[in-house]
């Protein structure tokens, strides 16, 4: 790998920190959804947690009670970059209060600190997946504009606290999720169902990436070595068949779902097949005096994107589904997939790399890649996860091919490098770590932490800057 490649892993706060109600913290989003699992769909308890229900995400994995310990396992795997978010209910408990808590922010101080001192550089997302309950429950989420501003806020905060500390920043995870249903609740806060319309998606998604512009702008303004950059959740979908009416709508499918936010992002103005879509589908935005110009001047430095799986569009043909991250389409006959039924697919992670730098030719990081598997301890007390290697192995294989394919890709953050809460189905059975944390899906566990193969693995990847696979 190039000198200096960004090795790291990835979590998010609402899947990993815990400590729910303490510090100060207030609800977020995710503290009033249940568990579920593959086949059982995540509840929503609104307007709070229920006495007799189980929230998966409350105590989580317990990072708020484990930091130190796991930033030095973090350290020991030789990490260049740690991928992390900062819970928004930390810092503004109900959201839209003027004044910060100061103790959340003292858990982050602590830990950013940390990370410096052992050379792992943050690299911080604003939200990922867990506005403010009070958001929601008072304002309706992201389909009111007024969140544009409690965002800038709270982000203003972060950029002026970590000044000189934190270079890396993402403005939102997986923005592009808002062109699909699961997006409502985890992307915008829109809790109720009936507010979970194309319209009030892509208007959420417009107020999302009017606010990312005003964050990059605000962010290199408070320090002009700030680097900001977008995070979209990759759909990699191929035409079934090779019918050019298939072919045509995968290429559709890729603009919907990855170019809309991606070219805003990047080029700082909606494409014309936005506005095409937009048309045809009666997606009226509403759309302040100034949004365009907004757009422009605040567009991103570098992009990033998590990819796990990929799947196939068609129109002319039905074939057998199968589910990836938050989706479902057609089961490709060449490929593999987990337990979830997410199709594996290294190739065509170099395929998204090379399609990616080719349209917008900014550095790229993949700030997730993983594989969410059922892990058992052997009789020896280790995790034996040869799977997860392999899987780790083919990604990074085609990585080196992306790079000598004239893709300038600069960091790589597994996802869920210590087991976490899966965001989809709120199962920590579904792990993706490479640390295995002893806690399971009835809330049993002792929370201790073990390295398991793949962790001594990473390491070596590491160590050798990603020429021992
Ligand atoms: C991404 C999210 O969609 O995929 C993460 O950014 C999530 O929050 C990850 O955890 C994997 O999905 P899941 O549902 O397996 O946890």
């Amino acid at each position: 790998m190039p000198k200096g490649f960004l090795w790291g892993g990835a979590t998010a706060a609402n899947q990993y920190e815990g400590g729910y109600n303490e510090g100060g913290r207030g609800l977020s989003i995710a503290d009033i959804l249940t568990g579920g699992s593959l086949n059982k769909k995540r509840r929503l308890t609104p307007p709070k947690p229920l006495e007799d229900e189980f929230y998966p995400n409350h105590e989580a994995t317990d990072f708020y009670h484990h930091w130190k310990e796991d930033i030095a396992m973090f350290s020991e795997m030789g990490f260049k970059v740690y991928r992390m978010s900062i819970s928004w209910s930390r810092i503004f408990p109900k959201g839209d209060e003027l004044v910060p808590n100061e103790e959340g922010l003292k858990f982050y101080d602590n830990v950013i600190d940390e990370l410096l001192d052992k050379g792992i550089e943050p690299l911080i997302t604003i939200s990922h997946y867990e506005n403010p309950l009070h958001l929601s429950l008072e304002y309706g989420g992201w389909k009111n504009r007024k969140l544009i501003d409690f965002y800038l806020r709270f982000a203003e905060v972060l950029f002026k606290r970590y000044k000189g500390k934190v270079k890396y920043w993402l403005t939102f995870n997986e923005i592009n999720m808002l062109t699909e249903p699961f997006g409502a609740v985890f992307c915008a806060g829109m809790l109720e169902e009936k507010d979970n319309t194309e319209l009030n998606r892509y208007q959420a998604m417009h107020h999302q990436l009017v606010a990312s512009a005003l964050a990059v702008k605000m962010a290199h303004e408070i320090d002009a070595n700030n680097k900001v950059g977008c995070m979209l959740a990759y759909h990699n979908m191929y035409p079934y068949t090779c019918h050019p009416e298939d072919i045509l709508f995968a290429q559709k499918y890729a603009q919907l779902h990855n170019f809309i936010a991606g070219d805003v992002h990047v080029r700082g103005k909606y494409p014309g097949f936005a506005k095409r879509y937009y048309e045809e589908n009666n997606i009226k935005l509403a759309v302040g005096r100034e949004d365009y110009e907004i757009l422009q001047q605040g567009t991103v430095d570098f992009i990033s994107i998590s990819y796990y799986s990929s799947a196939c569009v068609s129109i002319v043909k039905a074939g057998e589904k199968t589910d990836g991250n938050g989706t479902a389409n057609i089961k490709n006959p060449n490929l593999e997939a987990s337990d979830w039924g997410w199709q594996i697919d290294a190739v065509g992670l170099r395929y998204v790399l090379n399609q990616i730098y080719d349209r917008y030719e900014l550095p790229i990081m993949i700030v997730e890649n993983g594989l969410g598997a059922v892990d058992v301890l052997s009789e020896d007390g280790a995790v034996h996860d040869a799977y997860r290697i392999d899987y780790m192995r083919k990604h990074i294989e085609q990585m080196k091919e992306a790079i000598s394919d004239g893709v300038k890709l600069i960091g790589y953050t597994c996802w869920g490098c210590t087991d976490i809460v899966s965001a989809s189905t709120g199962e920590v059975k579904k792990r993706y770590g490479l640390i295995y944390v002893n806690k399971h899906d009835d809330g049993s566990g002792d929370l201790s932490r073990m390295p398991k193969d793949s962790f001594y693995w990473y390491k070596r990847v590491i160590e050798s800057n990603g020429a021992k696979l």
